[in-house]
């Protein structure tokens, strides 16, 4: 159900290059088509997580896949915990504030979004680097057994 995030892991799954996916090399290749492409180019996901309300009691991630300094992804509910110190839990939503992508990494503290580069911080959501410029919203979390579930 999520997907790993290693902090230090900076390849992009699809194309192996650093902070390059399929995705920016093809909409980056271009004007042919560019009609076309244009609507392949937006936003990969900008439906956003779905209300606290609805989240809450879900099991976000197992607390054992949180890694200290960094965080886990989970796609089924677009949202990200992190764990800034140990035993310190945060979840955000995981839906990138700039123009909706959804993030796909945490490397070296930050939460990272594909589409245009921005950056935001495992300990509190807020823009490390743009171009966003309002920081992710914050989901209350609590641990649970051994998971991460929206409060
Ligand atoms: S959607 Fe543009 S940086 Fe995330």
């Amino acid at each position: 159900m999520s997907d790993d995030v290693t902090p230090g892991a900076d390849a992009a799954p699809e194309t192996g290059k650093p902070g390059t996916t399929r995705r920016t090399v093809l909409c980056g290749a271009g004007a042919a088509g560019a009609v076309a492409a244009l609507a392949a180019c937006g936003p990969k996901d900008n439906t956003g997580a779905k209300p606290a309300s609805d989240l809450r009691g879900t099991e976000i991630v197992k607390a054992a896949d949180v890694p200290v300094g960094g965080g886990k992804i989970d796609k089924a509910t677009k949202l990200v915990v992190t764990q800034p110190t140990a035993g310190q839990y945060r979840a955000f939503d995981a839906t990138c504030t700039h123009q909706g992508c959804l993030t796909d990494r945490v490397t070296g503290g930050l939460i990272q979004c594909p589409c245009h580069g921005s950056e935001f911080r495992v300990a509190d959501g807020t823009v490390a680097r743009g171009p966003a410029k309002k920081k992710l919203t914050e989901y209350p979390v609590q641990l649970k057994g051994d998971g991460i579930v929206v409060a």
